[in-house]
């Protein structure tokens, strides 16, 4: 039996449906701090015309206090579907913050409850919440009765392997008003080690009626598929398999919708987005932007002879003129080594980062 033939690929036919909200895809961008802003996003568009994607979560307090909009929240009018991402712990606040979302553009409003990081936890938001069940409840059903775009959230499995409490969790935001709900199967401790429990997304989506969105170790077409198979959820989210390879999820969305596997960027493909990239986060953000493109660079160069050493040199780069030289030089040895050894191709050694590099690459940030 074919992929298209399969029951999988049937009821992935059909749209999904997020309250009001209707999809074309169910394979969807997840928020990353320090990643999924207004450049990185435009690129997932490129390949993922019909997919959701998410700002990097934005503190509802920091919102309160601020007299303009951060640059966080902004959203290109074209980018639809977006949602934006709030986080904290005080349901007027994330009220508040979340009707703001819904002036700039959102389709849906997301709020974290599934970050593990200290800085966050402490101050009762991300995944604290997960221990604080009536308050995530609470937050959801203030936050629904501010705005008129759908309410959504995302969430790990528990605080430790000995509270795993998704089940009851899940189901008290359904209750509360959410419209779906993304799990990353892992649990707070983990952080972003082992492997994510997939069963208890499976779980999950027997217990509820809302839409379930499987998130965790997602690094290919194939992980896509099978954690789909697996736990029955109506749409997958990848995540650090787009570091550095923004065509994750337009090839897993292609894949859904087709039953063929796009043929994979190469090399010489990923060093120009990347420098696309740069680029953009030059124009966006000036000299911040080059120093955030850094560790976006080091995930471009991977898979290819020479790729450590053009890591070395674009983790340095000064400039914006500095990487583009950097990348320009690459692509022409690139080109140079392909036209005098016929035969070798780059396609296939290129693919998203292996979990087993990620610890390091995240340091870097
Ligand atoms: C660098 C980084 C930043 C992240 N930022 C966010 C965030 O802002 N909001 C959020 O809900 N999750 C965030 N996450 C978690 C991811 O969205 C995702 O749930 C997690 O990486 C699991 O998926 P994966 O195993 O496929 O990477 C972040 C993860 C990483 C590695």
């Amino acid at each position: 039996m074919t992929f298209a033939s399969s029951k999988l690929s049937q009821k992935f036919a059909k749209p999904l449906t997020i309250g009001n909200v209707i999809l074309k895809s169910r394979v969807l961008q997840s928020p990353l701090s320090g990643v999924t802003d207004l450049v990185f996003r435009r690129l997932v568009r490129r390949y993922a015309p019909d997919s959701m994607l998410y700002t990097e979560m934005i503190s509802a307090t920091d919102l309160h206090h601020m007299k303009a909009l951060p640059k966080l929240m902004e959203i290109d009018r074209h980018e639809t579907p977006i949602s934006i991402q709030l986080f904290d712990c005080r349901p007027d606040f994330l009220a508040e913050a979340a009707q703001k979302a819904a002036a700039e553009g959102a389709d849906t409003v997301d709020i974290n409850m599934g970050c593990p990081v200290n800085k966050i936890t402490k101050k009762g938001g991300g995944s604290s919440l997960l221990r604080q069940p009536e308050l995530a409840a609470q937050i959801v059903r203030s936050v629904v009765a501010a705005v008129d775009i759908p309410v959504t959230v995302k969430t790990r499995i528990g605080w430790d392997d000995t509270e795993i409490t998704i089940l009851d969790f899940a189901k008290r935001m359904e209750d509360a008003g959410a419209k779906m709900i993304t799990v990353h199967a892992r649990t707070r401790s983990q952080g972003y080690t082992g492997t994510a429990k997939w069963e208890w997304i499976r779980q999950v989506k027997e217990v509820l009626t809302i839409p379930v969105i499987a998130n965790g170790d997602i690094f290919s077409v194939d992980a896509a598929i099978a954690c789909l198979e697996q736990t029955g959820a109506d749409g997958v989210m990848c995540s650090r398999g787009t570091l550095g390879y923004p065509f994750l999820v337009g090839e897993v969305d292609h894949f859904i919708k087709t039953g063929e596997y796009l043929p994979k960027p190469t090399a010489i493909e990923c060093l120009q987005v990347a420098k696309e990239h740069l680029q953009g986060l030059w124009e966006y953000k000036g000299m911040r932007g080059i120093r955030q493109s850094r560790k976006h660079m080091a995930w471009y160069a991977k898979g290819f002879v020479g790729a450590a050493a053009l890591r070395d040199r674009l983790f340095r780069v000064e400039s914006v003129q500095d990487g583009i030289d950097c990348l320009d030089q690459e692509i022409a040895q690139l080109a140079d080594y392909q036209a005098n050894h016929q035969g070798v191709n780059y396609q296939g050694t290129f693919g998203a980062i292996a979990p087993e590099d990620m610890a390091e690459m995240i340091a870097m940030q």
